[in-house]
């Protein structure tokens, strides 16, 4: 598998974009949908200058529907129409996903309803029709397997020159996880495991069986972990055979996915003793070791595969991507105790960021050059809210807000006196994230000196479970004497010890680790002066960030969404770009619109909770 295989003649695109003036030059829009957490990216002469998941506008939590909203954002961002698009570029190869829903079509023992299912799927699912006919667009569409596209996700924004690249997920196209290499403009593979042999679904079989959302509660899991012990390791290891270079085996009798709307079979429950642990019921110690055991059985995998892949590409560099890559912890684990010096995780490394991959791989293939080749700083890609909209809906209710037009230092401090007292803030301000993190666009904010904060943004505000812990974000100039790490960390994509001084307990983990967001001026310069202001008042520059959403739903993502997600949740206080409301400003009638609102389903289609969308 090679970046080199166009499937278009480009020659006449290269001439008609060389003939264009310079604005807006190359347009690659790239889509990733139909699966799991649909999205969309821009880029503009290699520049990625949009990238927004489809959930955001709709409102369905990871909806797979083609991300049409999406596509219009990234328009209106670079300031194009469709017929400015030089070519889409999509997330993965039909043809390859057809011969395997063929070959699951075909499975013995099928239950006939859902071999209908697939074979219906299959009919109204090609993607190139689709996009023709929902987006209106008759120009080139450049297919990226899935695969690569999460390989040039990481690669193509690592600033790396050269790296060993390992993507990791349940199931794209045929692959499961793949070994690979980048260097200059150029990304292979060498090596791959088909389905339905998966990490992905490993993991998100013992997912299920612990009562978590499939493809939702990977990280529950991983944040369980630590309250456990290994104890059912040895059984774990009965899932999965680990075989010669980079390949490994599912051991088919735990695993019901092929045949059935489950992950696990009656097998694992025998397996490890107990019962499947129904969803929202009680979590004690069995459920905790569980936890623990499957994570460090992934994480003896995935550090074995990541050893073979160096002695392949022996670079100092590694580059992951893919749903699995998600998994801070064994990501920690491969750096540290493995033969790579340096690591670059894509932030959005789940499906939505292979949109990103894709348009990079289109570009390559286009223009026969990299796109803009620099180390990923941000990942504030997404629409912003004007001040003025804000201004607009709040004055045309009867809300009672404070206005700071004008005077950002005054808001700081007025934000800064609050989260001093102790007040839990809706903090929605700039363009918003791209990938599953909220990184102080769109983030609810507290002391994270406070103990007690852990449990009233979890009771209250999130309506979580008890035992996950919150991130903390730190002026990164001051990282070092909070945290044991040595390099910025933007993304909450790495976990390290807590040795700060301050007690910060609503953000330490049960193991004494921290999931750290480094901020700083460059790329979210109200973000980084809200710190610096809450350092300069307590000796703290660090606050509890969380993203801004309650349980089940998306991220807020426009003026409308931060506010119906205030009302409805117990949050204190609510800053709207430059404006200001509490829970005393709040009119009756949002409360009666907000709860409309949330009773009404979103216009997408819902993932499955029991298994993957496979299909
Ligand atoms: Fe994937």
């Amino acid at each position: 598998m090679s970046i080199k295989e166009p499937s278009h003649d480009f020659s006449q695109l290269r001439s008609r974009v060389e003939r264009r003036p310079k604005h807006p030059g190359l347009n690659i829009i790239g889509v990733s949908a139909g699966y799991h957490d649909s999205a969309c990216c821009l880029l503009q002469d290699g520049v990625l200058v949009a990238a927004v998941q489809e959930e955001r506008f709709s409102r369905v939590k990871n909806d797979k529907a083609f991300p049409r909203k999406a596509f219009r954002y990234c328009l209106e961002a670079g300031g194009i129409s469709i017929a400015d698009v030089d070519s889409i570029a999509y997330y993965e190869d039909p043809t390859q996903k057809l011969g395997r829903q063929l070959w699951m079509g075909m499975m013995p023992g099928l239950p006939a309803e859902r071999r209908g299912s697939i074979f219906d799927r299959m009919v109204k699912t090609q993607p190139q029709q689709v996009i023709r006919r929902l987006f209106g667009y008759e120009g080139p569409i450049e297919i990226v397997d899935h695969h690569l596209s999460h390989a040039a996700s990481a690669y193509y924004y690592s600033g790396f020159d050269d790296a060993a690249i390992l993507t990791v997920d349940g199931v794209g196209d045929w692959p499961t996880t793949t070994y690979g290499w980048g260097k200059g403009i150029d990304v292979g593979r060498f090596e791959q495991v088909d389905f339905p042999d998966s990490l992905g679904f490993f993991y998100s079989a013992i997912t299920g069986y612990l009562g978590f959302e499939v493809n939702e509660g990977e990280y529950k899991v991983m944040g369980l972990a630590p309250y456990g012990e290994p104890i059912y390791a040895d059984q774990i290891r009965n899932l999965i055979e680990v075989t010669s270079e980079g390949q490994y085996r599912l051991n088919m009798k735990y695993f019901a996915f092929l045949t059935e709307d489950s992950m696990y079979t009656e097998e694992l429950a025998t397996l490890l003793g107990k019962p499947p642990r129904e969803p929202e019921s009680e979590m004690n110690q069995f459920h905790m070791d569980v936890a623990k055991s499957v994570q460090v059985v992934l994480e003896e995998v995935m550090l074995e595969k990541a050893r073979y892949l160096h002695s392949k590409v022996p670079s100092e560099n590694l580059c992951m991507a893919g749903g699995v890559a998600l998994n801070v912890v064994a990501n920690g684990r491969c750096l540290r105790e493995g033969p790579f010096k340096r690591l670059f995780v894509q932030p959005a490394a789940g499906d939505a960021g292979t949109s990103l991959g894709a348009a990079a791989v289109a570009h390559v293939r286009i223009t026969r050059e990299a796109p803009v080749k620099e180390k990923m700083s941000h990942v504030y890609l997404g629409p912003a809210n004007t001040s003025e909209d804000a201004c607009q809906i709040l004055q045309t209710s009867s809300a009672k807000f404070k206005d700071f037009r004008g005077k950002e230092d005054e808001l700081i401090r007025y934000v800064v006196d609050r989260l001093i007292e102790g007040k839990v803030i809706g903090w929605s301000q700039g363009r918003m994230e791209f990938g599953p993190r909220s990184l102080g666009c769109r983030s609810i904010l507290a002391d994270p000196r406070r103990p007690e904060m852990r449990d009233r943004i979890n009771a209250l505000v999130k309506m979580r479970e008890a035992f996950r812990p919150f991130a903390p974000a730190v002026l990164q100039s001051k990282a070092h004497e909070h945290f044991d790490i040595d390099h910025p960390s933007p993304f909450m994509l790495e976990t390290c010890q807590v040795i700060s001084p301050i007690d910060l307990s609503a953000i330490t983990h049960i193991d004494g680790s921290a999931r750290v967001q480094t901020v700083t001026r460059e790329t979210n310069p109200r973000f980084a002066a809200l710190l610096e202001e809450f350092d300069r008042r307590t000796g703290c520059p660090i606050l509890l960030n969380t993203s801004f959403n309650v349980r089940g739903e998306p991220i807020v993502c426009t003026t409308v969404d931060a506010i119906m997600c205030f009302v409805r949740s117990q949050i204190d206080l609510l800053v709207v770009e430059d404006f200001v409301l509490d829970r005393a400003g709040i009119p009756p009638l949002w409360d009666l619109q907000a709860q409309q609102r949330f009773e009404k389903p979103g216009d997408g289609e819902a993932v499955g909770h029991l298994v993957y969308t496979l299909l």
